[in-house]
């Protein structure tokens, strides 16, 4: 691409009031002359913030990444979006995934950008980011900010999520002391970088490097291994070379890159929030894809990753083990490794003589962790359009049950019962939560892996069937069904379900069944009422208006697609 071709160059090119003041600006910050010479200007986009713990060090990798685009002839230009911490936001960061979208894909297109560095940590902060730069549709590349070193607690390694479920059931159960518990929640995140688990944030880092959107090695380098460092300097490196060749998101990204991100998804045990996600990405690009791809493609896949929560270790593991190069490498024959990536070359070339180091982390096709992993999407008159599940993390007895269901109108009366004497619970009940779905909760909370009963929990039952519209922190496990949809706020056959409805879960068959009769259905449908709005203002507002079902990826309808990135007129 030539130097007038390029956006910035209708900033910084010009010799009028607009490029005086576009240049003249700029200069207070001691950039030299020479950096407005027409060579390409790399947004680093970061998603730095103290209240995304996660995401704490990214001021250091920008550095890196600063560091590689003046070495290959860029001006780089580092500035922040809205981030999102998973820890903190309430009530849910999901509510906010697609205002930060919005963020990226209008700053991307308002400013002298020619091609972007995404970095991203967080769970959230990878699709939100990757699904505005989509809209944008310039030369992009994913920086991951790393995992945090493995989580270590007496003689054990702990993982994020994970182990905060277990001490906290461990604690309601009262087999663990309120003093270990505070002890372990120090010993559990004890460097810098994202949840160490293969949670949602480790899976949207694989899910970046799946898809081609990253260097190899990116999604599971420890946040503080200097390594780390090195990627982000040669990412700064490649992203000048992919202005000048014009290698926009919309060349690299075509169907069979989603086709690969859905198997590889399967193979590692990924996070139930990668449907939702990958779904709203390539709606951003108009990629056919739908809830059946992922039961199709990756369901039969198997499980090669042996990670928590679906397994024993950790990420820092993984990496030390041959990181995702060497589980692309083992899959060659199902993969479509002649897909094109950021680095230019193809998938197959990335990873060409990757090796596994530890085979106790990274299986083979012919021995894996299990022989079937994957997210399995059920239908049936509970979900119409479609809920899922992820077998791996769930219990093997509980996959084919009927039980009476124990149903809860909302998160309020599931925190205000789930511990009530009254409740008629046992270990073939049917948890059944509603009204945390995208308009319900609103925003989609990480819900969906209720707790169990303490009463239950005492008597050692650590898993039942749960059902509900929400989601659940891909560092979570049981027997969950997540994403029923259409959800329960918009009338869904969920909002019908009583209280001692009987419900059937089959995974085999792939199917959710409320056994009552479509003739009662009917008369409780009439009866039912929907929830009055959250707010008629702001944000919330705009958000329950226009959010899209599960199915859909929970996007807005109005940002499907892209505008790409025509510069605006003046200011001026
Ligand atoms: Fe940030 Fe888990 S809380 S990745």
């Amino acid at each position: 691409m030539s130097e007038t071709q390029l956006r910035s160059h209708q900033w910084f090119g010009r010799h009028d009031l607009m490029g005086f003041t576009n240049r003249s600006w700029m200069k207070n910050q001691g950039h030299a002359e020479h950096l407005f010479d027409g060579r390409p200007v790399i947004g680093i986009c970061n998603t730095w913030s103290e209240l995304t713990p996660c995401n704490g060090h990214f001021r250091i990798l920008a550095e890196q990444v600063k560091k590689g685009v003046y070495e290959a002839g860029g001006f780089p230009v580092e500035f922040p979006v809205m981030s999102l911490g998973e820890a903190l936001m309430r009530p849910t960061t999901m509510l906010f995934r697609n205002l930060a979208s919005m963020d990226v894909e209008e700053t991307l297109r308002a400013n002298p950008v020619d091609g972007v560095i995404l970095l991203t940590g967080c769970d959230k902060t990878t699709p939100a980011t990757v699904m505005g730069a989509c809209s944008v549709d310039l030369p992009t590349l994913v920086v991951s900010g790393g995992p945090m070193l493995n989580g270590k607690w007496g003689n054990q390694d702990i993982g994020s999520g994970t182990h905060s479920y277990r001490f906290t059931d461990d604690l309601r159960a009262g087999a663990m002391s309120l003093e270990q518990y505070m002890e372990a929640e120090a010993c559990q995140s004890r460097s810098e970088g994202h949840c160490m688990t293969m949670g949602t944030a480790s899976t949207m880092a694989c899910m970046v490097e799946a898809l081609g959107l990253t260097l190899p090695s990116n999604a599971a380098i420890p946040a503080v291994d200097a390594r780390r460092k090195r990627l982000a300097h040669m990412a700064g490196n490649r992203i000048v070379e992919m202005v000048h060749e014009d290698l926009r998101l919309s060349k690299v990204l075509q169907r069979e890159n989603f086709e690969n991100a859905i198997r590889i998804n399967g193979a590692i045990g990924g996070s139930t929030n990668f449907v939702i996600h990958l779904l709203a990405i390539a709606g951003r690009l108009n990629i056919p894809l739908d809830m059946d791809d992922f039961d199709r493609l990756g369901s039969r896949m198997p499980l090669l990753v042996n990670l928590m929560p679906s397994g024993e270790y950790l990420m820092e593991d993984f990496y030390y083990a041959g990181g995702l190069p060497a589980v692309i490498e083992t899959l060659r024959d199902v993969l479509h490794m002649d897909a094109l990536t950021v680095t230019g070359r193809t998938m197959g070339e990335n990873v060409a003589g990757a090796v596994c180091h530890n085979p106790k982390v990274i299986g083979t096709p012919d021995n894996p962790v299990q022989p079937e992993a994957g997210l399995a999407v059920l239908r049936g008159n509970l979900c119409p359009d479609g809920a899922i599940i992820k077998p791996s993390a769930a219990s093997p007895h509980l996959l084919q049950h009927t039980g009476v269901a124990v149903v809860f109108e909302d998160i309020d009366d599931y925190h205000a019962r789930i511990d009530s004497p009254d409740l008629e619970a046992d270990e073939d009940s049917v948890l059944v939560l509603k009204n945390v779905g995208p308009k319900g909760y609103p925003g989609m909370a990480e819900v969906g892996n209720m707790g169990l009963p303490a009463r239950l929990l005492r008597k050692g039952v650590r898993d039942l069937v749960r059902i509900s519209d929400g989601r659940m922190s891909g560092t979570a496990f049981g027997t969950v069904v997540l994403h029923v949809t259409p959800e329960s706020a918009t009338g869904g056959n969920l909002a019908l379900v009583h209280n001692g409805d009987r419900i059937t879960l089959d995974v085999p068959s792939r199917s959710l069944t409320l056994d009552v009769p479509e003739e009662e259905l009917v008369v409780r449908r009439s009866n039912w009422t929907p929830l009055p709005a959250h707010t008629d203002r702001g944000y919330v507002s705009l958000y329950t208006s226009h959010v899209q079902q599960a199915n859909l990826g929970a996007d807005f309808d109005f940002l499907r697609g892209g505008s790409g990135s025509p510069v605006p007129r003046d200011s001026h």
